[in-house]
Order: structure tokens, then sequence, then C-alpha cells
């Protein structure tokens, strides 16, 4: 069977972790029998070079009839100066809202072999860390009306009904196959929005009785996460609180360069990309961890092409090249073998 992948390199590190994801992916078909074809297309700071804009829509046409949008990273300071619309962010948040992928799902696991990298102390951390950040990614304050006056700037966090309710449904539904706890994270104390939030993620609850269901305030959350992480299974919450939350649960396992997400929609085609950005200081280096760009990948596998076995394998041979002492720059201690991004991608496929 061939499937048919978009393949966004994008800026900065993007292309390299890109190229190691598309070795370990290649070797997945030839394990097992697949064949992947690639369109390349170009979203973000490139686009712009080129086009003109962020997202051609030529290369927006390409991502809707494939399978799946794999993602590298966009951005960086060359367009850092250009109006709101037209910066490469735009290509990112474009994909999303025409995708209609409102469900973004950024697992943060802290492996075993990666406990030391995490800056939290061994006591908070126990005996590792595994919990689902569920992030509302096509409403809110990233798409509300905004504007600006003479002396004045305005953004607005808007949420519907039915917005809340099928986010909340997805994350209701990923906690049941997991440890059977939402935490679902607003601001109700302040915001009317977060009090719409939580009465709808409160009514969703009841088609859920299997799943305990507890509410914190956003900044509470984050004091939470720094200190008591392993209360957490589910974490749901909005577009904004996400973005934040996100990397707060990303750096407490470890590495930034480790979380991979999927970004989902009412079908099957969704965009799978790093949760870290283009890190325009190292690119071209060689020096960029790909594991996010791999695992990403590997829930390519699992969630658009129904691949779960290929997947598994992809995250096994991850664990395996951790194990075996191989680190990229990020991750590396003293005595640890570092690897570069291609090198690091040539192990992954080696042990799959
Ligand atoms: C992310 C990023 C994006 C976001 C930016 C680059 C638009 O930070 O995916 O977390 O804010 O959603
Ligand atoms: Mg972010």
């Amino acid at each position: 069977m061939t499937y048919h992948i978009a393949v966004i390199r994008g800026d900065g590190i993007g292309p390299e972790i890109i190229d190691a994801a598309l070795c370990v992916l290649n070797r997945v078909g030839t394990r097992f029998g697949h064949a992947f074809h690639y369109q390349f297309v170009e979203a973000g700071g490139c686009a712009i070079d080129r086009y003109g804009v962020p997202l051609p829509d030529e290369s927006l046409a390409a991502c809707k009839a494939s399978d799946a949008v794999l993602l590298g990273a966009v951005g960086g300071p060359k367009w850092d100066t250009l109006p709101d619309d037209m910066r490469p962010e735009k290509a990112l948040l474009g994909l999303r809202k025409e995708l209609g992928l409102f469900a973004n799902l950024r697992p943060a696991t802290l492996l075993p072999e990666l406990a030391d990298a995490s800056p939290l102390k061994d006591r908070v951390i126990g005996d590792g860390l595994d919990l689902l950040v569920v992030r509302e990614l096509t409403g809110g304050i990233y798409f509300g009306d905004h504007g600006t006056g003479e002396d004045y700037a305005f953004d607005t966090e808007t949420y519907h009904t039915y917005e809340v309710e099928r986010i909340a449904r997805c994350a209701f539904s990923l906690a049941r196959e997991r440890r059977g706890h939402l935490t679902s994270v607003d601001k109700a104390n302040v915001l009317t929005s977060s009090k719409l939030w939580r009465r709808v993620v409160t009514e969703v609850a009841a088609d859920f009785p299997d799943v305990r269901l507890d509410h914190l305030y956003v900044d509470n959350a984050a004091m939470q996460l720094a200190t008591h992480p392993r209360q957490f299974d589910v974490i749901l919450t909005s577009n904004l609180f996400g973005d934040i939350l996100s990397d707060l649960a990303a750096t407490i396992t470890g590495s930034i360069g480790m979380l991979p997400s999927a970004s989902l929609g009412e079908g099957t085609c969704g965009m799978y990309e790093p949760i870290h950005g283009s890190a325009p200081d190292i690119a071209g280096q060689n020096r960029a961890n790909p594991l996010a760009t791999i695992l990403s990948a590997a829930m390519l596998l699992r969630s658009s092409l129904g691949l779960s076995e290929e997947a598994g394998a992809v995250e096994r041979a991850v664990q395996a090249v951790l194990q075996k002492g191989y680190r990229t720059a990020d991750l590396a201690a003293a005595g640890d073998a570092v690897l570069g991004t291609r090198e690091m991608g040539e192990q992954v496929a080696a042990l799959l």
C-alpha cells in the first residue's frame, strides 16, 4: 500500500530533523513492506522568501490531499520584523485551521534513560513521568478578534460550546485508555470564556463516569507541574494555556528536543511535528536532536496511517538507541557518545 505524506521541511533546523525522520520512515517502509510517497511542500519562512507568502495555496492543497503532514519547524530571526499576517508562524496557524486540526496531543514522557536530563529532583520525578497535554488548537485567543489602534492593541478569547465539547470528548477518550484521570485547566476565577469551558467539560464528564475529572486554575497547574508532576495523567486545556503548559511539561521530561506532537481533526489526516521550534542558532550544524521529529513520525504512523506495530517499533528503536548511551548534544552528559542529527537518525533506523 502506498501512503502519501506531505513533508514540510521548513526553516532553521527543520530540514535536518526532517531528513533524519525520513531516514527512519524509509527503513520502516523496507522492513514492513510499505511505500511512503513524500510530497515536499513549502511553508514558513522559506515560502515567504520564494513566493512572498507563508502558506501558498498549492502547499495547503497538497497537505489537504495527503494522508498526513510531517512538519519540521518554521520561523527565524530573518522574518521577525514582518507584519503579523506575513510571519512564518502564520503557515502553522493556517494549516491547523484549514485542516480542522482542533486537537493537539503532546505526550510528555520521561524515559528512564534520560532521568538525569530532567531539571527536577529525583524525589519529585520518582520512577518517571508520563503525561499527555491535550491542547485545543483552532480556537481561543489565537484565532479571536484582534487589532490595534493608535495607543492600544487587543486580542480576544472566544470559545463556543461545540469547540469545548469536541476537545473534551477527545481528552476524556484518551484518559479512558490511559490511567483514567483528566485535569481540565482554565482560569474560571477570572475569565468568562473559562467559565463556559468548565461548565461544558463538566457536562461531558457525565458520559465518561470511569474517568476522574479535576479542575485546576492555570497558575496553580503550572506550580503543580513543577512540584508534583506525577499527579497528572491527561491535562486538557485551551490553545494559549496549552502552548505554555506543554513547554513546561516538555522541559521537566528532560529536553524539549524529545517531545513529539500530533494535531488531529475529525478525519484521519493529521499534522505531526516536534513541539520545539526552528532553533536558528544551531541550524545547518548537524547538532539538533531529531528524536522529537522521529517520535512525531511514529505518531503519524499510528494515528493517520493505522500502523500501530510500525509506530511501536520506531518508539522502541528510539529507546534502544538511548539505552546504548547515544545522545545528541542537548541530552549529553560527560562520557556520553554524542551523535549528530544525521547519525542519530541512522542509528534509530539501524536498530529498527
Ligand atoms: C507551538 C508553537 C506555535 C504555537 C507557534 C510557533 C505559533 O509555539 O506549536 O507550540 O504557539 O502554537
Ligand atoms: Mg509553543
